[in-house]
């Protein structure tokens, strides 16, 4: 992505000053610091005049890439995770981002991992995440995006938009197609695209659903359930939503060629490749001396 500033400038002024002051914002906590993002960026979103400064600063895109029949404006977009419910939903094209994915949203709301649950990598330049999946819920995320005028193929937004959808914690595994039924019934008729998390480290068991078996059960029934949704809506000209299935970066070739082979024979668009990942090569030694409990890799789950 290329700013319209100066890529240089941008880079000095955020090693400069804005790195050092987001990491003074709430004592140095991390999950601070990242919901006042949110919050200025969505007041930045909030009016047109406002949005117009962040697009002339920021607004630059690149080539254009056709994924699935969406057009996307350029190649980089903002991926699930730092916006899961849709907050500053009209900032982001505006920051040269080409999608956004919001979510990971799940099917009843939930609170999260207890705090802390985000922790910086300082010198390796990187955050360990183990928030497990906070979000306000899939009704709650669409009633925001229908409030902010998004409907799927509409750009509303500025660009098109994704939703990640994951399980929910207190729901049993037995369970998780219908869970996830369930987010995409409210999100379909909004978004451009729907990705599967099957891939967070932090949901008990989640990873699980990666096995062919379980992922060609889930994967069948949220693409046959978008293709029900295209024949009964008014945007069927449109076609089913496109499905993509994001996978863990942490699985053995084999199990990657396996998990591929079910996607495409159960009709899923593409794969988003990967979600956080277990492993902790490639640290700083400064990060591992600073706290090697925190950077401990977690037993696979
Ligand atoms: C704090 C944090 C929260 C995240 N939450 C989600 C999430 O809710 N859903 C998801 O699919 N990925 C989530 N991710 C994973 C990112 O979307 C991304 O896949 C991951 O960070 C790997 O990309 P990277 O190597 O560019 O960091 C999260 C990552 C971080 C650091």
């Amino acid at each position: 992505m290329r700013p319209h500033l100066p890529a240089a400038l941008v880079d000095a002024a955020y090693d400069g000053v804005g790195r050092p002051a987001l990491f003074r914002i709430g004592g140095g906590d991390p999950e601070v610091a990242h919901e006042t993002t949110l919050d200025w960026l969505t007041w930045w979103g909030r009016t047109p005049a406002r949005r117009a400064i962040l697009e002339l600063a920021f607004g630059s895109r690149g080539r254009p890439v056709d994924v699935a029949g969406i057009r996307f404006e350029g190649p980089v977009g903002l991926a699930a995770g730092m916006d899961k419910d849709a907050r500053a939903l009209m900032a982001w094209s505006r920051l040269g981002f080409s999608h956004v994915e919001f979510g990971t949203v799940t099917g009843r709301p939930q609170p999260g991992n207890p705090k802390p649950r985000m922790f910086r990598l300082r010198d390796s330049r990187g955050v360990i995440n183990r928030m497990g999946f906070n979000n306000a819920g899939a009704e709650a995320i669409a009633a925001r995006l229908e409030l902010a005028g998004v409907r799927r193929g509409n750009l509303a937004a500025g660009m098109p938009v994704g939703v990640s959808i994951g399980k929910t914690k207190v729901v049993a595994l037995e369970d998780a197609v219908e869970d996830y039924l369930s987010s995409v019934r409210h999100l379909v008729h909004l978004v451009d695209y729907l990705a599967i998390n099957v891939s967070s480290p932090n949901t008990p068991g989640l990873r699980s659903l990666q096995g062919a078996d379980e992922l060609s059960a889930l994967v069948h029934a949220l693409v046959d359930e978008a293709a029900v949704q295209a024949e009964e809506s008014s945007q069927s000209v449109l076609g089913p939503v496109p499905i993509f299935v994001k996978i863990a970066p942490d699985l053995e070739w084999s199990a990657i060629d396996e998990a591929l082979a079910v996607c495409e024979a159960a009709g899923a668009s593409g794969v988003i490749a990967t979600n956080t990942t277990l492993g902790r090569n490639g640290l700083a030694p400064a990060d591992v001396a600073r706290g090697p409990k925190r950077v401990a890799c977690p037993a696979p789950r």
